[in-house]
């Protein structure tokens, strides 16, 4: 089972990519310029080069999952957002359909139900992630939707909530999400579920039943 990983040199991207390297999941991490591939090559691990704002068609030849986890960050504007968090993700879901991929694994965010519930320069980027996330429940590709808190750098704890009442705060650190991913990729009966996800006190295999 080989597993793509999209945003797979982000700070989450790299986390899962080296936890799933030494798990001895089969992987090819699409990244966006080759002054990238050392890390990955160091590690043994599949390159190809790709940008979510041009053809990306070869990226998914062989690959039977996807995890997106590529975002546009805070440091570009509402044109990035949606150009990769919202069209990047659609076509996404749209070429994992069209190759008939087992699953797709999407990094979304915690209330992305609810954009205007978000403070208002986060709505365009909540805007987003609903839409994909809505898209994506629609397609014809089985699914798991990870909502993740606010992003922190803490080590991982290993340790998550899924529901505020159960959780530390609204934050969780990425190596607590790269391990979510890491069980995620590896449950294939999780079929079609959804969880927000939040430092806490389970075990992530609880948490993520
Ligand atoms: N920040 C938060 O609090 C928060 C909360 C909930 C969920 N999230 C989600 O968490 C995920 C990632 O978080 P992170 O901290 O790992 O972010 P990150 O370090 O900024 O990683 C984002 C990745 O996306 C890639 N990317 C950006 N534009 C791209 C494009 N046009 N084509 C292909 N790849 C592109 C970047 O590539 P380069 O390495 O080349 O720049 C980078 O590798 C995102 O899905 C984000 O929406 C964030």
């Amino acid at each position: 089972m080989k597993t793509l990983v999209v945003g797979a040199n982000g700070q989450i991207g790299r986390q899962f990519c080296e936890l799933a390297r030494r798990g001895g999941m089969s992987l090819r991490a699409m990244i966006r310029d080759s002054d990238q591939q050392p890390w990955f090559h160091e590690r043994g691990i599949d390159t190809v080069i790709g940008d979510l704002e041009s053809d990306i068609h070869q990226a998914f030849n062989g690959c039977d999952q996807v995890i997106f986890c590529a975002g546009s960050g805070p440091h570009t504007g509402p044109d990035k957002t949606l150009m990769i968090d919202l069209h990047g993700a659609i076509r996404c879901v749209d070429l994992a359909v069209e190759r008939g991929l087992e699953r797709f694994i999407m990094v979304s965010a915690l209330r992305a139900n609810d954009p205007m519930a978000a403070p208002a320069k986060l709505r365009p980027y909540m805007a987003a992630k609903f839409a994909a996330d809505a898209y994506l429940r629609s397609a014809r590709i089985p699914h798991v939707i990870l909502k993740p808190g606010k992003l922190t750098d803490a080590p991982a704890t290993r340790q998550v909530a899924t529901a505020l009442e159960h959780a530390q705060g609204i934050e969780v650190s990425r190596g607590n999400v790269a391990h979510a991913l890491l069980y995620l990729s590896q449950a294939r009966m999780l079929k079609n579920r959804e969880f927000d996800l939040l430092d806490g006190e389970s075990s992530i295999a609880m948490a993520l039943l």
